[in-house]
This record gives C-alpha cells, sequence and structure tokens, in this order.
C-alpha cells in the first residue's frame, strides 16, 4: 500500500506557523496510522513529534486528528480513511500545540480534576466488601471505559468557544461518579455541575459520542445526569428550567410554545429578558412572533400518553 501522509507540522520555537509536509510511504495492508508514523519517524524524519505507548488502544495517548476527526492512531487502519492515496493528520484541537502531533493536555486535565474523579466513601473501613448488584453496575460500564485520550474533548464544539466547559470525557466521568451507589457525595457533585460550566452547557451536537474509540458515549453520559440533576430537584438553573419549560409545553399544548420557552428559561432576569427585546421586536414586525397563548392541538391527548408511558419507562 502507498500512502501519502499530509502531516501539520509545528515547532513553535522554530516555525511561525503550522504547516503540511509530506511522506510518501509504503506499507503492508491493514497497516494502522500510528504504524505510518512510526515508520516516517524511524526511516524518513526523526524530528516527527507524536505520542504513543501501548499500541493496543489502551493507554490513550496516541491520539490525533485524521482527515479532520480525532481518533486513535494506533487504532485507525489506514486503508478506509485514504482519499486519493492521501491520508492527512494533525494535531488534537482545542489543545495548545507543544511540539507536530503533540498537543498540552493541561486543560482536558483540569476539567477530568474538577469533577473530582474518586469515590467519596464514608471515612471507615467496612466490615466487609461493598457488593453492588449488577443492574447498578451497569449505568458506570461504559464510563468506566473511558481510557482518557481526550479525543471527544478536541473534537468537542462547546469547548472550542468556551474554555470554561468541562467537556464531554469529564461529564462522562461526573455522570459515573454521580450513578455509583457507594459514592458518598452525588449530591453535591450534582450541586457542583449544575452551577458550572457544566451539565447543562452541552449543545447535544453528537460528535464527541461518535469520535470516541472506547464506545463510553459521553452524550448518553450528560444525558443520564441531567436526568439525575432534575430527579435530584436541583432545578434553579437555566438549562433545567429549559427542560422543564419544554415538557410542560408539549404535555399543555402538543406544541413548542416559543415565546414563554426562552422566558421560562431565563426565569426572572430584567438583564436577559431586555437582551431577548431586540429579537423578539423583528421578529414582530415581520410577522413572525408566534401567539404567547396557544390551544392544545387536536390530538395532544395522544401526545400527552406517550409522554406518560416514556416517563413510566424510565
Ligand atoms: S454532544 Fe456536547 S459534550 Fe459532546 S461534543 Fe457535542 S457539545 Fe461537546
Ligand atoms: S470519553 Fe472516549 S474519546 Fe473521550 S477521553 Fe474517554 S475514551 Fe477518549
Ligand atoms: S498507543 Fe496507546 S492507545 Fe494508541
Amino acid at each position: 500500500m502507498e500512502v501519502r501522509f499530509q502531516i501539520q507540522r509545528f515547532d513553535p520555537e522554530a516555525d511561525r506557523r503550522p504547516y503540511t509536509k509530506d511522506y510518501d510511504v509504503s506499507l503492508f495492508d491493514g497497516a494502522t496510522v500510528l504504524d505510518g508514523l512510526i515508520k516516517i519517524k524511524d526511516e524518513m524524519d526523526g524530528t516527527l513529534s507524536f505520542r504513543r505507548s501501548c499500541r493496543s488502544a489502551i493507554c490513550g495517548s496516541c491520539a490525533v486528528r485524521v482527515n479532520g476527526n480525532a481518533m486513535l492512531a494506533c487504532k485507525t487502519q489506514i486503508q478506509p480513511h485514504l482519499r486519493n492515496g492521501v491520508l492527512k493528520v494533525a494535531p488534537l484541537g482545542n489543545m495548545r500545540v507543544i511540539k507536530d502531533l503533540v498537543v498540552d493536555m493541561t486543560p482536558f486535565w483540569q476539567q477530568i480534576r474538577g469533577i473530582q474523579p474518586w469515590l467519596a466513601t464514608k471515612p471507615v473501613v467496612p466490615e466487609r466488601e461493598n457488593i453492588v448488584s449488577q443492574d447498578k453496575v451497569e449505568p458506570l460500564l461504559k464510563p468506566a471505559q473511558c481510557i482518557m485520550c481526550a479525543s471527544c474533548y478536541s473534537d468537542c464544539n462547546v469547548a472550542e468557544v468556551d474554555k470554561a466547559f468541562a467537556g464531554p470525557a469529564a461529564l462522562a466521568k461526573g455522570f459515573r461518579f454521580v450513578a455509583d451507589v457507594r459514592d458518598g457525595a452525588s449530591g453535591e457533585r450534582i450541586k457542583r455541575m449544575s452551577g458550572a460550566r457544566a451539565t447543562w452547557e452541552c449543545s447535544r451536537c453528537y460528535t464527541c459520542t461518535e469520535v470516541c474509540p472506547k464506545h463510553v458515549a459521553p452524550l448518553d453520559c450528560i444525558s443520564l445526569l441531567r436526568g439525575k440533576t432534575i430527579a435530584a430537584g436541583v432545578t434553579d438553573t437555566p438549562g433545567a428550567r429549559h427542560v422543564e419549560a419544554f415538557v410542560e409545553s408539549v404535555k399543555h399544548t402538543g406544541r413548542l410554545n416559543e415565546v414563554s420557552l426562552p422566558l421560562k428559561t431565563r426565569g426572572f432576569d430584567p438583564k436577559a429578558l431586555l437582551s431577548m427585546a431586540p429579537i423578539a421586536i423583528k421578529m414582530t414586525i415581520k410577522g413572525k412572533m408566534p401567539l404567547p397563548i396557544e390551544r392544545p392541538i387536536p390530538e395532544v391527548e395522544d401526545i400527552r400518553r406517550i409522554m406518560e408511558a416514556a416517563e413510566e419507562d424510565k
């Protein structure tokens, strides 16, 4: 297999800006991106920098962007990603490049540390081990697969615009401890994550779930975390109010009331309400302002039954 690697190179001490360098490499069929990078470094250009360790999709150190999407270099076969014989490799996003494909993961680790990723148990040694039933362990299995590769954080759209956002991996880990029946601090965790730029900041774009190489499905964890937050009665935040207003509106009329939704989401905050005035005026002028009070649609009873069935199913 002949592959042209187009690799983003950057040495902040020598280069003014990142540039792309081509390497033409002969590789065996089935070779991974990491096989190619190692061959380039060993045989063609020893100055190329990248991280790797286990070569088995376990250590999480070799994540890079391949054709624009984050993935593990050691787990990714080249063949399906070749475009006219070319493979583009770049460093992870949302983190500063230290050199070539090596990024400074400090922001990622800070967010992980921020959710206090350890079990808060009572400071007594139990007489016997904590036995957790299978059904209580089940929700922890997916988030426990995380290998901290930061692929999800790299490609998260919210993390790109909001550096304070906890990010998908930290939220998945946060959920993992909230859902652990042995944890003694779930209530505080829920409150802390709900008030911070965490539980409710995710835009549900699904990218983290798509790129995660270990099938952690961070967005599912975030959705479950939101459910636990509301169930715990921690609802005095715009995110929780948005969910409650959404459900209330659909249950009441069978449709979404687009006037009351933003008002209920923001709560009584004069500054926030004032900031919505220009768009409300524009919509009114264009005749696009929905009525503040809407009649229920004829099928509203069916919709209520579906919602009740979904609630019972939870
Ligand atoms: S679903 Fe949420 S956490 Fe995941 S990448 Fe999108 S914005 Fe980020
Ligand atoms: S959730 Fe998946 S993509 Fe994110 S750090 Fe963990 S293993 Fe990597
Ligand atoms: S080298 Fe360890 S995950 Fe790829």
